[in-house]
């Protein structure tokens, strides 16, 4: 079957996030993004793809800070009240009836009840129009990073997909259906990548390991 080019889209599965953010006067506000996209292994670099009008982005810009929140099945009944058009000074937290969880780093809010949280400080917006469209890819860097202990492995890094189960959408003619990923019990170092089967980033996660015993 040939489809429309558009539709790359639907074929990727994708995640599905809640971006927390804080306007100027103070008003916290959550949107669903699927967009997301970490940039390369060894950076702190996280980007977002956002349509122009959104208060998310208005948010981003003024304030420069967001926090990416990972949610998992269970909160998929948050998405649609998260994603409604509503005025600039409504708080998304009270209508989608989700509590805050304080950030470390950042002003933003997190949201209570997913599985990790990404608090990001703005790094830059590459902004353009595409066929008359203007639209922006927003890169975040994380300054703070944290999971849920429940869900994660500290002695690998590993974390627990059946636990977790991670909130994911794949689209069709007619909108979005959930799902979620499923662990096929088949693992590769990274080191297999290369000719000496030794992984040139491995120092990195070293540090980490120490910190948890
Ligand atoms: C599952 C899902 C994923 C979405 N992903 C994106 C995205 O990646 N980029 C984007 O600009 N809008 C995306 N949207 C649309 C925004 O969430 C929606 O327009 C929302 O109302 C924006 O809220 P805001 O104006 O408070 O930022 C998505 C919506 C849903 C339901």
């Amino acid at each position: 079957m040939i489809l429309e080019n558009f539709k790359r889209e639907s074929l990727i599965p994708l995640p599905v996030s809640f971006i927390s953010t804080v306007s100027k006067n103070g008003i916290n506000n959550i949107a669903p993004y699927s967009c997301v996209m970490s940039i390369l292994r060894p950076f702190d670099l996280i980007c977002v793809a956002s349509a122009k009008m959104r208060d998310t982005f208005v948010n981003i810009k003024e304030t420069e800070e967001f926090v990416i929140n990972m949610p998992g099945t269970d909160m998929a009944d948050k998405v649609i009240p998260t994603a409604m058009h509503v005025p600039f000074n409504i708080n998304e937290f009270k209508l989608a009836d989700l509590k805050e969880r304080p950030s470390q780093k950042v002003k933003a809010p997190g949201i209570e009840g997913c599985y990790a949280w990404m608090e990001c400080k703005l790094h830059n917006i590459y902004e353009e129009d595409y066929n008359g469209i203007p639209y922006l890819l927003i890169m975040g860097k994380v300054v703070h990073l944290e999971i849920d202990d429940n869900v994660y492995n500290p002695e690998d890094g590993s974390w627990d997909l059946k636990k977790a189960k991670p909130l994911m959408m794949t689209g069709s003619n007619d909108g979005m259906h959930f799902c979620t990923v499923n662990d096929i019990d088949k693992f590769e170092p990274y080191g297999a990548m290369f000719e000496d089967g030794k992984d040139p980033l491995s120092w990195m996660y070293e540090k980490e390991v120490k910190t948890c015993k």
